[in-house]
């Protein structure tokens, strides 16, 4: 049964980024839930992939030093610990993992044409499709089986999870292993960021849940890291129950014993959670029209999906917050989907027009403040809401 727990108000699509700022923009409703039975978390109104996942998404993996290192180091331990002939991946994005591999090892899956491109034009074997059974039994007719698959941040953004799970069991072999990583729902409570949540995140994962849903396809996680990733994430790493030549590290019941410690089996947990949200709402707010009223000067720094939960819910317009600076190319110069606040281009130089940064980025505040470190030292502050709404 599904629990209601907290209401983000209306939302449009996170990565919808608009030339020109449309007070019309498409808003959906972003309500939580949980799932009394599977413990998982999840939000109610599912949007169509076809109208999230287009030939103009502008999320790039390879826009941050973070990830790049993350992918390179991940793409290392593959072939020291697994060796594997095969590798797929759900969600190549622009290829910031597959291209760390020979072209001959890998195939990438991405159906936002824009990004596919982007890994097909380098010679890598790409299919701009959507994760689903009929593309599974296309890539085992062509190679048989293969022996590694790995997903990040993607299963989350897809709503039919028994299909999803299928599809991997149809291609992956006997002895095959599957890496999945997604942002860990422990720490987006202990963090207080709500944030994580838009449209295109369907779910966010608690290892119990994760745990509970490969039940059904006769998998189980066999070993798992937490990672600094996306303001914390959890990488797992799954088999089928029936190879039994790998064992089940402890990292697992113990990563369990943690969540369940704080709860994340339990309601009232995610009851207790959406009030701090109002909270933080209010605290953050305050903050930000207090510096307003004194003349501060305030901008974003990365337009993340994350602020587009921020803007919306916490209404914050161009009158608070008057532009946000990004390095994505496909985002400069349009408007932060449902708010009349635009984007440009990050420039150092220009950063000292203002008083004050709120950190968009926030999963990247270790990369930003070394990257701003001379101008944090000339004055600039940063306004984060993470873990709650404060002045850095
Ligand atoms: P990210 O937090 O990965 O994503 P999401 O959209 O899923 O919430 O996005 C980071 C954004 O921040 C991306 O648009 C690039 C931008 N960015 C900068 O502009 N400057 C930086 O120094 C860094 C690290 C990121």
């Amino acid at each position: 049964m599904n629990k209601f727990f907290l209401d983000l108000g209306n939302q449009p699509l996170a990565n919808n980024y608009l030339s020109h700022y449309n007070k019309k923009q498409i808003k959906y409703k972003l309500k939580l839930y949980f799932n009394t039975k599977t413990k998982l978390v999840s939000i109610s109104k599912r949007i169509p992939s076809k109208i999230m996942f287009n030939d103009k998404y502008p999320y790039r993996s390879s826009m941050s030093i973070t990830m790049k290192k993350s992918f390179k180091k991940l793409s290392t331990e593959i072939t020291k610990k697994f060796n594997p002939n095969l590798i797929l991946e759900i969600g190549s994005n622009d290829g910031a993992l597959i291209s760390n591999f020979k072209k001959s090892q890998v195939i990438g899956v991405e159906p936002c044409k824009n990004l596919a491109m982007i890994t097909k034009k380098k010679g890598y074997l790409t299919y701009d499709k959507y994760w689903d059974i009929n593309l599974a039994k296309k890539i085992k007719k062509r190679f048989n089986s293969i022996d590694l698959i790995y997903s990040a941040n993607t299963l989350t953004h897809i709503s039919n999870l028994n299909d999803v799970f299928r599809s991997i069991s149809n291609v992956l072999s006997e002895k095959g292993v599957l890496i999945i990583e997604d942002p860990s729902l422990l720490e987006c409570l202990k963090r207080n960021t709500y944030d994580q949540f838009y449209n295109e995140h369907i779910y966010l994962f608690s290892t119990i849940a994760v745990q509970n849903i490969l039940k059904n396809f006769n998998f189980e996680i066999f070993n798992l890291k937490n990672l600094d990733t996306h303001g914390g994430s959890i990488r797992y790493y799954i088999k089928r129950k029936s190879n039994s030549k790998i064992k089940v590290n402890k990292s697992v019941i113990n990563q369990i014993s943690r969540e369940k410690k704080y709860g994340l089996n339990k309601f009232k947990t995610y009851k207790k959670f959406s009030l701090r949200v109002g909270k933080s709402k209010k605290q953050l707010l305050k903050i930000i029209d207090n510096l307003k009223s004194k003349g501060n000067k305030i901008v974003g720094y990365g337009a993340t999906a994350k602020s587009v939960t921020i803007m919306n819910y916490c209404n914050i317009n161009s009158n608070l917050i008057e532009t946000f600076f990004d390095t994505t190319p496909e985002k400069i110069n349009k408007f932060l989907p449902g708010k009349n606040i635009k984007i440009l281009k990050y420039n150092k130089n220009k950063l000292t027009n203002f008083d004050y940064a709120f950190l968009g980025a926030w999963n990247f505040k270790k990369e930003i403040f070394d990257k701003e470190k001379s101008r944090i030292k000339k004055g600039l502050k940063f306004i984060t809401h993470v873990p709650y709404p404060r002045i850095i």
